[in-house]
């Protein structure tokens, strides 16, 4: 019987290169997506090697167009597929106001229409499949924004809220979707936006095989966001719950007694 296929993007280096072996480790073939080409067959050899399943490299610049189609088309029409991890990112190299505009363009394009266009194109192909599962990097800076780059946090938020909505939608289809939101997860990141992670506190930089085992963890108890370090679920869950209670105030037909003073008057 031929296996399951996961496409994992960002599979060369950190948490997608990890999410490669845990998934192989589960017997998964492979398909390999980023943009260097060596260091992704070097791992297709060494995961093919060591779990005795079938990886394939795809090299794709992901921020290019075409490029992102290709993987898309990919999902689309290779029935095998059924698993897809997002993993492909570039972190900020500092404020938004001390950014270049085509950086933080380049990041957000890479974190949501990039992340987006494949999901949707996973979503619509595993539901027809009937079944699989989608895993989405977020970042826990979506919860705290006033703490990052703004245009990082802001994408990260996409990512949560993209999860929270269509999870809904594909639950009738057998198709799961996670978002996970690691804090800070020891990869190369730091170094490639040319950021000192030294000064970053040891307790505050998990491991980034750990980060991974707790996610998938997260998403084998059928969690739609999970927090790797939140041991206190309880917190999320009044959160969550907060957030459902405003839901008889969102759309009303008059606006809030506070805001009347400047309503004018029929
Ligand atoms: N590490 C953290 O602290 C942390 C925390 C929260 C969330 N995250 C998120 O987790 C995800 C993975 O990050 P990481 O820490 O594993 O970073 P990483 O080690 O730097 O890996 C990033 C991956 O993305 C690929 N990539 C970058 N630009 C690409 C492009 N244009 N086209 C295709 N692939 C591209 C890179 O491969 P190539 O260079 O070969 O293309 C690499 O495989 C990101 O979405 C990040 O925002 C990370």
């Amino acid at each position: 019987m031929s296996r399951p296929i996961a496409l994992i993007t960002g599979a060369s280096s950190g948490i997608g290169a990890v999410y490669a072996d845990r998934l192989a480790s589960r017997g998964y073939d492979l398909i390999l997506v980023a943009r260097d080409l060596d260091r992704l067959r070097t791992s297709a050899n060494a995961l093919a090697g060591k779990y005795a399943v079938a990886a394939t490299p795809l090299s794709a610049d992901l921020a290019k167009p075409e490029d992102l189609e290709r993987v898309a088309q990919r999902i689309r029409e290779d029935e095998a597929i059924s698993f897809l991890v997002n993993s492909a990112g570039v972190a900020p190299s500092g404020t938004v106001l001390n950014s270049s505009e085509a950086d933080l363009d380049r990041m957000v394009f890479l974190s949501v229409d990039v992340l987006h266009t494949l999901t949707v194109a996973a979503a619509k192909a595993f539901s027809a499949r009937g079944g699989g599962g989608i895993v989405n990097l977020a970042s826990v800076v979506a919860l705290m924004p006033e703490k990052f780059n703004g245009s990082y946090a802001a994408a990260k938020s996409f990512v949560l809220t993209l999860a929270q909505s269509l999870a809904s939608e594909l639950d009738t289809k057998d198709v799961r979707i996670q978002a996970v939101m690691p804090g800070f997860t020891r990869t190369e990141i730091f170094e490639r936006a040319g950021v000192d992670s030294s000064g970053i506190p040891a307790g505050m930089m998990m491991d980034v095989g750990h980060m991974v085992d707790a996610a998938l963890a997260g998403f084998d108890m059928g969690e739609v966001v999970t927090i790797p370090s939140l041991s206190d679920d309880g917190l999320w869950t009044t959160l969550d719950a907060a957030r459902h209670a405003l839901a008889p105030h969102l759309s009303l037909e008059k606006p809030a007694s506070r805001y009347m003073h400047e309503v004018a008057a029929e």
